[in-house]
């Protein structure tokens, strides 16, 4: 007679696409799920309980996994899947540690995020926020030539901080605008860099000549605060800046007087810290700042895949076979 073999327990933190949810009711025999099953984040106190004995985790990025969420999962943990490519929010060291393997989401989201990105740059470029305001509450009067300008694309430099797969797929789309000029900074320099005439160039240069400055970077040790009073005085009156990594990349505080004093000409986010930004934050006063709430990869299709692929990784490492998109430690 077959031995009944036990199912491993999966937490997963939060309600998601319903294609992750198929692949995972298909898979029985493997594993008995519990979830928190809400639009909004799981309390702390609930994912602590929800963790215990937990084989898996499925988390999202607003799930902070550290110390303390790996004790409380205990030593049955053996893989976490988070639905997302940025893993700023697990504690890597804490987690290779306890040989517990990590799944995430690159590619599938490239595009969503740089199309985000590119809408995001125009958008704040061209002031369309203040313009569709102006056009409800009466401020359009007539014509007017110098009202409502800004700043083109059409012979810029553009300067993108992280040339990795968001940020290639950024530079591609944007230089179809005319771009003159692809600077880009990072730890090395890129060979598919070439496809889009980018040139690798100290921070400095890339921060003082750019009229675009596109921040795609992951946030690590190194790149929380780069953005701020020192890298923002170095920038052209004239610049835009655009950030969609992450929040903590930048001083708010910096950014913020940077703004208001006229030192650079406009910001686009779609990232902050905190998430949400708080709706009386005072970058929400400043007109010169469009402010979105992080829906880099907010298409139907691109969560779709992002909840499959995160499912697929999933029980990948439930089951000690290859994950599609293993981040490797
Ligand atoms: P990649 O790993 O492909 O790219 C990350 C880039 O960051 C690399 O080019 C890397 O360059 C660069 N980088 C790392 N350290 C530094 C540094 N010190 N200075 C400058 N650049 C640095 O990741 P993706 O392109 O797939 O994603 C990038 C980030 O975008 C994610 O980590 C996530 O935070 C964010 N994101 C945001 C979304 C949104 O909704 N707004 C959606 C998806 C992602 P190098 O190799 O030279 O170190
Ligand atoms: C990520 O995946 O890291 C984004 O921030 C959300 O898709």
């Amino acid at each position: 007679m077959n031995a009944v073999r036990e199912l491993m327990k999966v937490f997963i933190t939060r309600r998601i696409p319903e294609e992750g949810m198929k692949i995972l009711s298909g898979a029985t025999g493997v594993c008995e799920v519990s979830q928190w099953d809400s639009d909004e984040p799981v309390p702390r106190a609930e994912l602590l309980k929800g963790v215990q004995g937990a084989h898996g985790l499925l988390c999202l990025l607003s799930d902070k996994i550290d110390a303390e969420v790996l004790d409380a999962a205990g030593p049955n943990l053996k893989v976490i899947s988070t639905m997302s490519v940025g893993f700023d929010h697990l504690a890597l060291d804490e987690i290779k540690k306890r040989g517990i393997r990590i799944g995430y989401t690159p590619d599938v989201l490239t595009d969503a995020t740089a199309e985000l990105t590119v809408a995001l740059l125009l958008a704040t470029a061209r002031r369309l926020p203040e313009g569709v305001e102006e056009v409800k509450n009466g401020g359009w009067s007539s014509w007017k030539p110098l009202w409502l300008c800004g700043y083109g694309l059409s012979g810029s430099t553009v300067g993108v901080i992280g040339l990795g797969r968001i940020g290639m797929a950024i530079a591609r789309r944007l230089l179809p605008f005319g771009v003159k000029r692809l600077l880009y900074t990072g730890r090395t320099a890129k060979a598919h860099a070439a496809e889009v005439n980018g040139e690798f160039v100290p921070l400095d240069t890339l921060v003082s000549e750019s009229d675009f400055i596109v921040v795609s970077c992951s946030l690590t040790p190194e790149t929380q605060g780069l953005c701020d009073e020192a890298f923002f005085s170095k920038m052209k009156k004239t610049a835009v800046f655009i950030n969609s990594s992450r929040g903590a990349v930048v001083n708010q505080e910096d950014l913020y007087e940077a703004l208001k004093s006229g030192q650079i000409a406009a910001a686009g986010l779609d990232v902050t810290t905190p998430e949400p930004l708080p709706t009386n934050h005072p970058l929400l006063t400043l007109k010169n700042c469009v402010v979105l709430p992080h829906i880099g990869s907010a298409t139907y299709s691109t969560r779709g895949v992002m909840s499959a692929l995160t499912v697929q990784n999933l029980l990948g490492g439930l089951q000690g076979l290859d994950m599609p998109s293993e981040l490797r430690l």
